[in-house]
């Protein structure tokens, strides 16, 4: 597993221990960006002991990958790791070009000459909608839809995904490829708009809405995502990508105010209290207006479909930040980055 001490990455891990049958050992490498946080896993690793083996290794460092994956005799990656969050990618898009493409092209050379030619080996790569580009009112993204990736997070993503399926035509290498809508749930990093929201909520502050707030994204809930994954890697045919979507359109303004309302259930505040808070802020530059998927592909092949209604993943998610402020404390504060320099000599 690569990245596997991110938000969907630390989800994969405890959902094949709990709920996927994995019988193996997972070899989590993660550099431990500000973005992961090895004590996200922590439960994992007490229950599952040495099944659980964390590495703090840079995807780009050649050398470190590859003797990890001759020490552990790895025969499956998961690639998860990435600079995952568009506005960042706005501000700084060096890092994103570094981890996204040259560090997906490293992992490739690493596995070509590791599993020299073996065919009982998989590489799945975890991508994006986003490099599909922006829809308007109507039509959707197909596994078929040609790229058109707008920022340089997705065009980093696109590439990779070209990178990745030029191994498997040119050098037959096992490969899979996923392309996910919006996800959301428990140990997402509090940039992304459902932590930003809920964790402004709880501490009264503007909740800031980019543009007219009309923007369109397909909500999927990080478990439906996972097992999709889960049953890719488990069944998909080699050299195919597979969409993976909630079918679940919601305008920005629309689902923060849906997250007002059962913030306010919860917390016993009247109903209007954090809708009062919501601010139209200046808007990202090139702000994709609509993402939205079809992902008949894997229902019909794989038999997989999302789980979990959006109202109960809202609440959900709302609840397990209520009751893990440790964790959204540790964040806040860079204490979690402290925690890295101590355990591991200084942060990524
Ligand atoms: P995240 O930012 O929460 O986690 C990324 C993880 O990768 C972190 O643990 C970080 O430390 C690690 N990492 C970053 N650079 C690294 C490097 N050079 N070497 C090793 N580790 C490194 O991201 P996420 O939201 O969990 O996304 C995971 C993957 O899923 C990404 O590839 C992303 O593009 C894709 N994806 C995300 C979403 C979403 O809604 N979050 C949707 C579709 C696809
Ligand atoms: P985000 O969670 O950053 O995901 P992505 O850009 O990859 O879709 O943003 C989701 C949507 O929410 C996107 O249209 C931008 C918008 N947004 C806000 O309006 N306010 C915010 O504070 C954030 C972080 C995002």
């Amino acid at each position: 597993m690569t990245g596997g001490a991110g938000f969907i990455g630390s989800n994969f891990i405890r959902f094949i221990f709990q709920s996927g049958g994995f019988k193996g050992r997972v070899i989590n490498i993660d550099k431990l960006t500000y973005a992961g946080n090895a004590e996200s896993l922590a439960d994992v690793q007490a229950a599952q002991g040495d099944r659980y083996v964390f590495e703090r290794i840079d995807i780009c460092d050649f050398d470190a990958v590859k003797n990890c994956l001759v020490k552990y005799d790895v025969d499956c990656i998961v690639h998860f790791a990435a600079e995952s969050h568009v506005d960042r990618s706005i501000h700084g898009p060096a890092e994103f070009i570094q981890t996204n493409i040259v560090g997906t092209f490293n992992l490739l050379e690493v596995c070509r000459q590791v599993w020299n030619g073996r065919n009982d080996v998989l590489f799945h790569h975890v991508s994006t909608d986003e490099v599909f580009g922006s829809l308007g009112a109507e039509g959707y993204f197909y596994e078929t839809t040609p790229y058109d990736p707008r920022s340089p997070y997705s065009a980093s993503k696109a590439s990779s995904d070209h990178i990745v399926n030029a191994y498997f035509h040119t050098y037959g290498m096992d490969i899979t490829m996923s392309n996910c809508t919006n996800n959301y749930g428990p140990y997402q990093f509090p940039e992304k708009l459902i932590p930003v929201m809920l964790l402004n909520m709880l501490e009264d502050k503007p909740l800031p809405v980019y543009g007219d707030g009309m923007n369109i994204r397909d909500w999927l809930y990080v478990i439906d995502h996972c097992s999709g994954i889960w049953a890719i890697v488990c069944g998909g045919r080699l050299g195919e990508t597979y969409n993976i979507g909630g079918e679940n359109e919601w305008t920005n303004i629309d689902l923060v105010n849906r997250m007002c309302e059962l913030t306010a259930e919860k917390t016993g505040k009247d109903k209007d209290h954090y809708k009062k808070l919501i601010t139209y802020v200046k808007d990202r530059p090139g702000h994709d207006r609509r993402y939205a998927i079809k992902c008949d592909k894997i229902k019909n092949e794989l038999g997989w479909k999302q789980s979990v209604t959006f109202d109960a993943g809202l609440s959900l998610t709302i609840d397990w930040y209520l009751n893990n402020q440790a964790w959204t404390d540790s964040i806040k504060s860079g204490e979690y980055l402290r925690w890295v320099d101590k355990n591991y000599g200084g942060r990524a």
